[in-house]
């Protein structure tokens, strides 16, 4: 008698606990359905990144020395004065081609020094940039805090497309209807700017690209503010993973010795098993 007791109690306290829970379930669902959560501002006019055609895109994809290189004038000219690139060096230049008299020569002119402590004194002073040195941090008294763009384009969900969406999406602004729905963007917070590429909708960063020909690209194509853009986030894709080329070239070679060893083990296959198969 006692047994089947102790049994079914068990059950009765399973379903009491089941039921609880179910009363929860509803309730939840039934608020959600009746009160709907209101849209945010983040939904309403956040936008994913524009589409960029990089020839660095897809499993083959290879660098464009001559769009790293006009990339690279976009980060020294506009970037640099707020922008530092501390995984980067400036003898890394190679890469995209300068010859070492070039590099010693960016890094010297590079209006941005290296701090250096007077190992005596303990004070602060400043030299010239070397080309071991990597691409110098800059004092910013503006607001907010311009972060490193070495790893940018790895930091932030696709990357390229990302910066050069962020870059060319200042003119954006909130539709009529979007302002009647959130109407403190209305007036953006005084050193913030509207960008509906940025998670937050305003960016402490003023627009760097403001107008055709800002830098002068020495190899003919027009800089226009949307190709300035575009080089300068494939420049930034180089600094994130200057090695991509050799990974993606050292990945083809293994699918194709792997297709070869699959080849070979199939043949060595049937000849293994020819005179017991037939
Ligand atoms: C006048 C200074 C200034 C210049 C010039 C500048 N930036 Fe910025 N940048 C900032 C500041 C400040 C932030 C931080 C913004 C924030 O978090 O609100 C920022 C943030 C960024 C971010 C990060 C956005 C994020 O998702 O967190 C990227 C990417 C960026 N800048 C790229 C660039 C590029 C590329 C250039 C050159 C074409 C450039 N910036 C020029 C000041 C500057």
């Amino acid at each position: 008698m006692l047994p089947l007791f102790i049994r079914s109690i068990k059950f009765l306290i399973g379903a009491a606990f089941i039921f609880v829970l179910g009363l929860a379930l509803f309730g939840t669902v039934k608020t959600w359905i009746q009160e709907p959560p209101a849209e945010t501002a983040e939904e309403a006019m956040h936008h994913h990144p524009k589409e960029l055609d990089l020839p660095s895109n897809g499993p083959l994809g290879k660098f464009d020395l001559a769009q790293l290189q006009r990339g690279f004038l976009v980060y020294e000219k506009v970037c640099a004065s707020c922008h530092s690139l501390n995984l980067v060096a400036f003898r890394n230049l190679a890469d995209l081609g300068y010859s070492e008299a070039e590099i010693k020569k960016i890094a010297k002119d590079w209006p941005i020094k290296q701090p250096v402590q007077d190992p005596k004194a303990g004070t602060w002073g400043e030299r010239d940039n070397l080309p071991s040195d990597r691409f110098p941090k800059v004092y910013y008294p503006g607001t907010g805090t311009p972060p490193d763009l070495s790893l940018m384009t790895k930091a932030r969900h696709d990357g390229a497309a990302y910066v050069y969406s962020l870059l060319t999406g200042y003119n954006e602004k909130p539709s009529a209807e979007n302002l009647k729905k959130f109407p403190e963007f209305a007036k953006t917070p005084d050193g913030m700017y509207f960008n509906p590429y940025f998670a937050n909708l305003n960016i402490s960063m003023p627009p760097p690209l403001t107008g055709d020909d800002q830098v002068t690209y020495t190899d003919g194509t027009r800089a226009t503010v949307d190709q300035m853009a575009k080089d300068v986030s494939a420049f930034l894709v180089w600094t994130a993973e200057p090695t991509m080329q050799s990974r993606h070239r050292a990945g083809l070679a293994v699918v194709a010795f792997l297709l070869i060893a699959t080849g070979l083990a199939y043949g060595a296959y049937l000849t293994v098993w020819r005179g017991v198969k037939h």
